[in-house]
């Protein structure tokens, strides 16, 4: 057993959340740790009784119920979203925050709405996660565990993922993607606050590369950019509607601007990046509309099976689940 680190390859939103939950419960994960940048991040899933869960925390392996859900130390805490999250899934006593944890406070959310460059260049989410960064950074930021009311959950998670990961399975669930990534976008300044590889995600939890069984990279088969910069092969907004392929932000609710493919000079860079052992193909069903909701391999159309091709010749990784809707169960689990 080990880690899998499951990371985005491009600009996110790619179904992460939904990938972690599905390995959660199919491979029955004791733990499940959140690595990447705060709360900027917004992971949903749809339920098979069709709720839809929305979290911006907390990794989404609690909707295994077996499955233990923590913070890395690297990860921006909000207490008022985390507070949140644990009451609206039901999660008091199977929660963990790593104490070393910076804090978002209220004034690190009003401080970026109210800073043009970011609002209104950078298209920032605006949740607080630079701001609390910045004063981490500064050595001037509150920790988790210096918050009463995050006391039950405080713990060193660091230490808590290497023990388990020695003889069971933890996730690893990323946030944002690795072209978002502060020091490796060549878009500077449209990136978050932080880097979005693998190797970053491991940093954030604590996790030592050596217990690492697997870096799935989550490649999603029409990417999809929110806020400013650059995104090739962008499709017009009518297309976009008129396929019945639009999306919305989790976080922000703003359109997702859409491509019409991949890029495949910026995937075999997200690929070097990252070094993925397995990949995930989502949003198949975008592609090739007789894909949804399918659950088996048989039902994998000639589009999509040359698409699998593609991204494993260029990402040099096997395709090993394949996204073909919004339900936690529309997936094929090619493994
Ligand atoms: P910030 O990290 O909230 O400051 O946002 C900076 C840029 O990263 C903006 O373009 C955001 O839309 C983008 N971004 C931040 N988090 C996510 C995410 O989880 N998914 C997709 N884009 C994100």
């Amino acid at each position: 057993m080990g880690a899998v680190v499951i990371v985005d390859a491009l600009w996110g939103d790619s179904g992460k959340g939904k990938v972690c939950a599905h390995l959660a419960v199919r491979d029955k994960a004791p733990l499940a740790v959140r690595a990447g940048v705060g709360t900027n991040a917004g992971a949903s899933v749809t339920l098979d009784d069709g709720t839809l869960v929305r979290a911006r925390q907390l990794p989404t392996g609690w909707i295994n119920p077996g499955t233990t859900v923590a913070v890395g130390s690297g990860v921006l805490v909000d207490p008022a979203v985390l507070a949140g999250e644990v009451a609206r899934f039901g999660l008091a006593g199977r929660v963990l925050v790593d104490g070393r944890c910076a804090l978002i406070e209220p004034g690190h959310v009003e401080a970026e709405r109210a800073d043009a460059h970011l609002a209104a260049t950078v298209g920032s989410t605006c949740t607080g996660n630079g701001a609390a960064r910045a004063d981490f950074v500064l050595r001037r930021a509150r920790q988790a565990r210096d918050e009463p009311a995050l006391a039950p959950y405080v713990t060193d998670v660091a230490r808590h993922v290497n023990d388990v990961a020695r003889d069971g399975l933890v996730l690893v669930e990323g946030s944002q993607g690795a072209l978002l990534s502060l020091a490796f976008s060549d878009e500077y300044p449209y990136t978050t606050s932080g880097n979005c590889t693998a190797a970053a995600a491991m940093d954030d939890v604590g996790m030592n590369w050596r217990l690492v069984q697997d870096v799935l990279m989550v490649v999603k088969a029409l990417p999809t950019r929110v806020g400013e910069g650059p995104l090739p092969y962008e499709l017009p907004e009518e297309e976009v509607l008129r396929r019945g392929i639009a999306e919305y932000g989790v976080v922000t609710g703003r359109p997702r601007r859409k491509a019409g493919r991949l890029d495949r000079d910026l995937l075999g860079y997200a690929a070097m990046l990252n070094g993925p052992t397995q990949i995930a193909l989502t949003f198949c069903d975008h592609v090739d509309p007789a894909m949804r909701g399918s659950r088996d391999a048989a039902a994998i159309t000639a589009p999509v099976r040359e698409l699998i091709e593609q991204v494993e010749h260029d990402t040099g990784a096997p395709v090993v689940l394949l996204d073909t809707g919004p339900g936690l169960s529309d997936m094929i689990d090619l493994r």
